[in-house]
């Protein structure tokens, strides 16, 4: 079985796995992690995303052979993630997203969760004041079962305002 080095959070580890093994299943299982989750196993829902050099990406379909040499992000790296984008001199307990998840009392059952707060760090690092347009376009491939929709567009608007410095 072929051997591959990955990249994730910082720090390089080296995994035992057949090429088409989805790269979920190496975070899952081989490293632990628990940020990522098993939704519909199919790209569909976004329980399972990480960011792949900074883009959202749907680990379930995304095989560990095709991510050598790139760097992996899962909620557990975003905080720091997030000091180094702004040259913290050391990463906050959470980043403002989950922070933000948090204050608003945003989750329910809480297993979407994983990906909305990736997909709304990413959506942040590129566009720091989204209009609500922008927002729910941006998290229109994350579902939640719960319905915790205007929750989620409250606490990344909370998050914006947070990472600006400002409150909301
Ligand atoms: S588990 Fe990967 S998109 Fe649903
Ligand atoms: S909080 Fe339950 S699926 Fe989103």
């Amino acid at each position: 079985m072929p051997q591959y080095t990955l990249r994730v959070n910082n720090a390089t580890h080296t995994v035992t796995a057949a090429a088409d093994t989805p790269l979920l299943y190496i975070l899952m299982d081989q490293l632990e992690l628990k940020g990522p989750r098993f939704g519909c196993g199919l790209g569909q829902c976004g329980s399972c995303s990480v960011l792949v050099d900074g883009a959202e990406t749907r680990s379930c379909i995304t095989r560990v052979s095709a991510i050598q040499g790139k760097s992996i992000t899962t909620l557990e790296g975003l905080p720091a993630l997030y000091a180094s984008q702004k040259r913290l001199a050391a990463p906050p307990e959470f980043h403002p997203v989950q922070q933000a998840m948090i204050e608003e009392q945003a989750p329910q059952c809480g297993y979407c969760y994983n990906g909305m707060i990736v997909k709304a760090s990413e959506l942040l690092s590129k566009t720091p004041d989204p209009t609500d347009i922008q927002i729910r376009s941006a998290m229109s491939g994350h579902l939640c079962r719960c319905g915790t929709y205007p929750r989620i567009l409250k606490a990344v608007h909370r998050a914006a305002q947070s990472m600006k410095g400002g409150s909301r």
